[in-house]
This record gives C-alpha cells, structure tokens and sequence, in this order.
C-alpha cells in the first residue's frame, strides 16, 4: 500500500487523524483543504464567495488527482470530494481508502465554534446542515472499502484502528541457532492473525484468554475471534493491571478460572497484557498442572523490550518487589508495535528506562539509536519503534540463551534492579521504569565512584534518560526510609551480607561486581 486516503464528513477527525498516521508511519500529510488555500491564496469561505463551489470542486479535484501517483502520503480530501465519483476513482490503486465516520450528534459537538465551512453555517441551522449533507453523502461513503466509527475514540485510538486494516508481516526475532523454547515474532497487526501462530492441533479444545481492560477492545476482539475461528472455545478473564495485580490472590483468581474450566496440560493460556500481568499470569500458568503452554501478547513497551521475553515470571510478597516465581519459557511471544499508539505517554518513557538499559549491558549502536531518535520514540514513528525493540530483544535473548535460569552472566540483566525494586518498595507511586531510571543512574555513579567508569558515564546515562522525561535521581531522604532499607537488606543478589551488583563499565560493558554494605552505605549517604 502506498497511501492511505481518509474520507469524511467535516468534523469526522480527518485532518487530526491523518496528521497522526502520517507521524507513525513517517509519511506525508496532506489536507487537500489546506492545498486549495495554499495554492488560490484565499480561504475556504473566501473561495465559496468569491469563485463559488463548482469552481472549488474543480480546484479539488486537480488537486487530488495531483496527489494520486504519490507514494508514502496520507491525504485527506474534504468532506465533500467523495461525490465526485473521479475523486475516489483516481485515488484508489494500492491505496487504504477509508471513511471516518461519527453520529450526527458527535459531529455537532466537535463543528460547535467553527467560522470556515460555508457549507456547514449556509441558512439553515448547523444542525439541519449537517444531517442534509449527511443523507446526501451517505451513499457515497457506503462505497468505501473500509470504514472505522469515530465516535467515542480518542484520534490515537482511531489511528491505530486503521493501521490495523493494513497488510501485516512477520518478523522473527528468535535466534536461528537458538535453543530455547521460545519464538519470539514482531509485526503491526499480527493480533488479528493469532490463530497462524497457534495449531489447535497441538492443544485442547479451550483456552484461558486473560487481558486487561485497558488493552484496546478492538484487540482483544480480533484476538478472540481468530481463536474462536481456529475453533478454540475462548474462556476470558480481564483484570486490572498495575503493581497490585501481582500478588497471590491474582494467582488463585487464574488457577480458580483453570479449574472451573476444567484445564489440562495442553490447554493453552494466552496473555494480552502488559509487564504486570505476564508475571502474574505466567506464574499461574507455570504452576498450575506443573505448567500449561503459555503464549504472551506483550501490550507495553516495557512488556514487549523485557517483561514478556526471557521467560521469567514473578508475584509481590509481604511489600517486597517479585521475591516469588519461576522461571517459564513461553511457546510464544507476539509482539504488536501497534498496541504502543495508544499507549499513555507515561508509559512509554516507562519502557524506555529497560531500553536504556539493554543498550548500557550490551549496545552502544542501540544508546545512540535512542539518543538520536528520541523525538521520534516519543512521537511513536513505527519503524523506530521496530528497530529500538527488535535491538532491546536481541540483547537480552543473547543473554537468556547462554544462562536461562540465571547462574551466572544472566545477572548483568539486572543492572539498576536491586536500586530499582528497593526505591519501588519503598515509593510505591514510582513505576517500575521510573524505579530502573533511578537504579541505572545511581549503578553508573557507583561505578564511577568506585574507579570503574569514568566521569563520562553517569553524565551520558542522565543525560539519556532525561530525554523521555525520567527521574534520575532518589526521593529525598530516600536512605532514612525504613522500607529501602527493608528491600535493599532482602534482595536477591545478596549472599552473606555481600551484595552482588551490574556495574557499567561504558556503554556496552557491564560488571558483575561484590558490595560490602558499608561501601554501598558510604555510596547512598552522599546522595540522600
Ligand atoms: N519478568 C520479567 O522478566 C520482567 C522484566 C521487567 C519488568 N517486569 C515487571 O513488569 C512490570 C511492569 O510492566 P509494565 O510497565 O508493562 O506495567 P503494567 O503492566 O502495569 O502496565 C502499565 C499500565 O498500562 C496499561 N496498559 C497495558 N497495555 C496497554 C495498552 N496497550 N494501551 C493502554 N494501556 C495499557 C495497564 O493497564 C497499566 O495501567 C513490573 O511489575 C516489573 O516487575 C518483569
């Protein structure tokens, strides 16, 4: 597909929506209303009065056909040119055509204040207007091929429902030589295709789809039904997700919908969530029969660079960060970028900070990536987001592959971790991204201060992270808190008081290094 054309009633949201599929695709926009302005020097109201409407769908209709041997441009034409059969008729090879549609009353309100549509404010009431031109254009917009409601949508949410409607393909990003049992794939849409990577052959008749209600409805719907039409019979149990769904009752609530469903060792457990509920659902599947076939459907940033791959799984306990679960490989990972268009802003730079810090363990091409593209992250061009997570995947899988049930160098994953979970035990309103920016920074200072990095380090890491607007520092008297001290005396990687932590070295190269208390005590007394 080389274009995408929007078309519409004024009000549907065409020039919002298209100026956001422009963005993520890293096209061109073009409102056809704004070129007649351009190129007559008047404007729209001017126009009409001066030239009058038959000379203006004229004007619009060299303009579109102008614009019809363009590659890599979404257009949206007013809401007027689709009666003008040639329009759509010039429009339309390798082209996405579709009608942005929404209720008399939802285009009232969004047309409440406007000057510049003549046609909207001729005579009669606005409202008339509308629902004149409306029945007169309704015909014409029944003949395009796909049409997405607009009603209720945020323009993300609408966005990202129509690059659901383009061709998908498949990326696999699992190592040839790879021996673990999973297979992790990336492509935009690939929900819509589940049932191509699920052979009902291979499992029982049910499956337990778990999904937060927050994950788009079109996605759990387009997953639901290619299970149901690959013949599963889909059992389905939403939760809401956050920090507070990884605890043992979560799990019940899991093995409970299992048992009441009847599961057995092949019923597979599908999980379309972000990082909070893939560890607390995939504990419930490892532990339920002593595991079920699990495949993740990662909806985060975070999920999709770190939660969802590497087969580890956890659930809070007693105020302590993940002290609890198992080691679990997935059958599958499916990773959909499209899921991040709606995603909160928050929670993008979220998964940034594992990003950051994937590239500080082992890639300096993906820190630069990220410095010079951090715009664009933010802005969720598609392809950057591919490259940034296609990069951040590699790097841990490199490592998962050589340890997967962490003996050795699997725990250079953990940099800024034990600072991590010990700041988010204790602060519970920072996310757990915001908790790894924080542990990251105070690793490379670590570092730094002990003579293993140079002065460089910490400033580049800081200054990394703050490009997607993440804490770099602890809350003040962080080290007084009795629950930091709590976490930190209770985490993983000690032995005999002796902490174990990931230093960076330099951008690319990590440490595994021993911490006597009173070094990392003299270390945090600085920066309280
Ligand atoms: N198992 C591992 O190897 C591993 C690795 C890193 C992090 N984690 C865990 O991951 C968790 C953090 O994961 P997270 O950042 O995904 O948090 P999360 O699961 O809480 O998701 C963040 C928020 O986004 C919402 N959401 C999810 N998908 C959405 C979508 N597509 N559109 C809109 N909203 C959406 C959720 O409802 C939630 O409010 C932590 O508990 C951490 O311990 C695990």
């Amino acid at each position: 597909m080389n274009r995408i054309v929007l078309w519409g009633f004024m009000g549907s949201g065409k020039t919002t929506v298209g100026k956001l599929l422009a963005r993520y695709l890293g096209w061109k926009f073009v409102d056809v209303d704004e070129e007649i302005c351009r190129r007559s020097g008047k404007s729209i109201p001017q126009f009409f009065q001066q030239e009058g409407e038959e000379a203006f769908r004229t004007l619009e209709s060299r303009i579109i056909r102008s614009f019809s041997h363009r590659f890599r441009v979404v257009i949206a034409p007013g809401g007027g040119a689709v009666t003008e059969p040639e329009n759509v008729i010039a429009l339309q090879p390798n082209t996405l055509m579709v009608h942005l549609s929404a209720s008399p009353e939802t285009l009232l309100q969004r047309l409440k204040g406007v000057k510049d549509r003549p046609l909207l404010l001729k005579g009669r009431s606005a409202q008339k207007n509308i629902l004149r031109l409306l029945s007169l254009r309704q015909p014409y917009y029944d003949r395009i091929p796909f049409r997405v409601l607009t009603d209720g949508k945020t323009p993300q949410e609408v966005a990202q429902e129509i690059l659901t409607l383009l061709p998908s393909s498949v990326e696999e990003l699992t190592d040839k030589s790879s021996r673990l049992p999973t297979r992790i794939r990336m492509g935009r849409g690939i929900t819509a295709h589940l049932q191509d990577f699920l052979q009902p052959s291979s499992y029982s008749a049910k499956v337990l789809f778990l999904s937060d209600p927050k994950v788009p409805a079109l996605f759990r719907l387009q997953a639901k039904t290619a299970l149901s039409l690959s013949g599963f019979q889909v059992y389905e149990k939403l939760f809401s997700s956050g920090e507070e769904v990884k605890n043992l009752s979560t799990v019940e609530e899991i093995w409970s919908a299992l048992l009441e469903m009847k599961a057995d060792r092949r019923t597979p457990v599908v999980v379309m969530g972000g990082g909070t509920l893939s560890d607390v659902a995939g504990f419930a599947a490892s532990t339920y029969l002593r595991g079920l076939p699990l495949i993740l459907i990662p909806t985060t940033l975070l999920a999709q660079v770190d939660a969802g791959v590497g087969g580890k799984n956890a659930i809070h306990f007693h105020s302590i960060i993940n002290p609890i679960g198992t080691f679990y490989f997935p059958e599958s990972v499916l990773i959909d970028p499209l899921f991040l268009l709606a995603l909160p802003e928050k929670e993008v730079q979220s998964g940034m900070a594992e990003v950051v810090k994937a590239s500080i363990i082992a890639s300096p091409s993906l820190f630069a990536c990220i410095q010079r593209n951090a715009g664009e992250i933010l802005h969720r061009n598609l392809s950057v987001l591919e490259k940034v997570i296609r990069s951040a995947v590699r790097v841990k899988m490199r490592v998962v592959e050589k340890d997967p049930y962490e003996k050795g160098r699997r725990r250079v994953l953990n940099l800024g971790h034990t600072f991590a979970h010990a700041l988010a035990s204790a602060y519970p309103h920072l996310s757990h991204g915001e908790a790894v920016s924080i542990g990251l920074v105070l690793s490379a200072r670590l570092s730094h201060t002990l003579g293993w990095a140079s002065p460089t380090l910490p400033k580049k890491v800081v200054a990394l992270l703050k490009k997607f607007n993440l804490p770099t520092a602890p809350p003040p008297r962080f080290l007084s808190n009795p629950r930091f001290q709590k976490a930190l005396s209770m985490d993983k990687k000690r032995k005999d008081e002796i902490l174990t932590l990931v230093l960076p070295v330099r951008i690319g190269k990590v440490r595994l290094a021993r911490i006597h208390p009173s070094t990392l005590r003299n270390f945090l007394s600085e920066k309280k």
